[in-house]
């Protein structure tokens, strides 16, 4: 039987008559080729970078339970206020609950998660963590922000005695970063870190902001009246223009941290340094999730990287209570995600500016049969190739040589020939198209001729 609701929506009365197709879901897309090839080129190069620092690779599923967010993220948040996707997961046997599940908005709590469901702090180790997958927010979308987009993200976190909240943590992390955005040929990225201090810190900081927001409120925009009573700090991530330079008027958080956090980010400041990577302080750096502590930071790329307003390449920072807000044991952390759709249109921006195209890798062979009788023959010779690790295509038979040569042109380096001469002689003519060079080459010697 079909669910009430389900029957609803199928009879829902937008539903598309025959003669119009079905879109993607707005916010959403579809990545096709040629382009998927420089997700996976990047996809490749971000896991060997993470394998050289010691990260596994972790996945997590795509939905949880919605109350991890909220205790994780915040209620408060941006996130978990407006843009999760929801919805109540009805029990199908006596067995199961019915209960709220969330499409993950993003990949911390989800790991720290994971971390506490299978005791990894058991272990005594520093546990390196990597994911690279999609995430759901229903934000505005616009370039370079989408309903479903992809993170590739990591995370360092461990028991105290592990390491893991020493600030060299943070400043390895920062260093790998640098390292990560340069092997891609990221160009002008920037650096900025801030310290968002202890929950203790935070929590006087929180007092004096409430107290100098609350003469000044009434003159901001209705979503920072409201965040001034409820969580006083990401009135500082508003992008309001009109309230700016009252927020720059507001109390800075460097004042507020105590000795142990400013020594702390002196310290992660001081490894930067020595590793020579470049950094800008931004005292208003919060960022938009309630779990930060501590050290706090975004990568951005200059204008004209085709981001538009979302510069913002990626984002993170340490989060030393998360595991406990969600009932774990102390595992301090610090991680960051790398938003992959931002970073492909900031890479594919930066090469179309640089007067090159992101070019599209040629096959090394298009077999152009003669005739339909050289069909299985031609199948044969690139089932040959293709074990041999060489690139094929194979054309039809019933195509005119001109097509062949067309269709071959546009896909491959090396047109073959194959006519009925070539198939008993096991001589093969073959052409290169950008000497425009023909020649006879021996079945035994093709292998070497397709490879140069
Ligand atoms: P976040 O700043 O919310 O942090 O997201 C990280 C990055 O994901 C952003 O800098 C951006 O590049 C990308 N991103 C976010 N929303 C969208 C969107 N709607 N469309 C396209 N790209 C987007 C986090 O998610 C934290 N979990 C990062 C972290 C890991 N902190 C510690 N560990």
């Amino acid at each position: 039987m079909v669910p009430d609701s389900l029957h609803d929506s199928l009879h829902y009365k937008s539903m598309p008559t025959p003669t119009s197709p079905l879109k993607a879901v707005r916010g959403t897309r579809d990545l096709l080729p040629p382009d998927t090839a420089l997700w996976n080129h990047v996809e490749t190069i971000a896991r060997s970078v993470f394998a050289r620092y010691g990260f596994g690779e972790i996945r997590t599923p795509l939905f949880e339970d919605t109350q991890l967010f909220a205790r994780g993220v915040g209620e408060e948040t941006d996130i978990v206020s407006k843009e999760m996707y929801t919805w109540e997961d009805r029990a199908r046997a006596q067995s199961e609950k019915a209960q709220s599940l969330t499409l993950r908005p993003e990949n911390t709590a989800g790991v720290v998660r994971a971390y506490i469901e299978h005791k990894l702090g058991d272990t005594g180790q520093l546990q390196k963590l990597y994911y690279i997958g999609p995430q759901f927010r229903r934000e505005r979308p616009q370039r370079g922000r989408y309903r479903q987009f992809w993170q590739m993200g990591v995370e360092v976190l461990g028991p105290v005695s592990s390491g893991a909240e020493s600030p060299l943590r943070d400043a390895e992390v920062l260093e790998m970063l640098a390292t990560l955005l340069d092997e891609l040929g990221v160009k002008g990225w920037q650096l900025a870190l801030n310290s968002v201090g202890s929950t203790e810190d935070r929590k006087r900081y929180n007092a004096a902001l409430r107290e100098a927001l609350a003469p000044i409120k009434h003159q901001m925009c209705e979503d920072n009246q409201r965040r001034a009573e409820t969580n006083p700090l990401r009135v500082l991530d508003s992008k309001e223009p009109a309230d700016q330079a009252l927020i720059d008027g507001l109390p800075k958080i460097a004042d507020y941290l105590d000795e142990a956090s400013r020594a702390h980010f002196a310290a992660v400041r001081a490894a930067l340094d020595a590793c020579g990577v470049a950094y800008t302080v931004n005292p208003r750096l919060v960022r938009g999730l309630d779990y930060y502590t501590r050290t706090t930071f975004e990568f951005t790329v200059p204008d004209g990287s085709g981001l538009g307003t979302q510069n913002a390449l990626l984002g993170g920072g340490r989060y030393d209570g998360l595991s406990e807000m969600l009932g774990g044991p102390k595992a301090p952390g610090i991680g960051f995600a790398i938003g992959e759709d931002r970073l492909i249109l900031t890479l594919q921006a930066q090469t179309e500016a640089a007067g090159g195209s992101a070019a599209e890798k040629k096959l090394d062979a298009y077999i152009a049969p003669m005739g339909v009788e050289r069909n299985p023959a031609a199948l044969a010779l690139a089932r040959e190739l293709r074990r041999a690790g060489l690139s094929v295509e194979v054309g039809d038979g019933t195509f005119r040589l001109k097509k062949s040569f067309e269709a071959a042109d546009k896909v491959a380096r090396h047109i073959i020939i194959l006519g009925e001469d070539e198939v008993s002689s096991g001589i093969l003519t073959v052409k290169t198209f950008a000497t425009s060079e023909q020649i006879k080459v021996e079945r035994t010697n093709l292998n070497a001729t397709l490879r140069g």
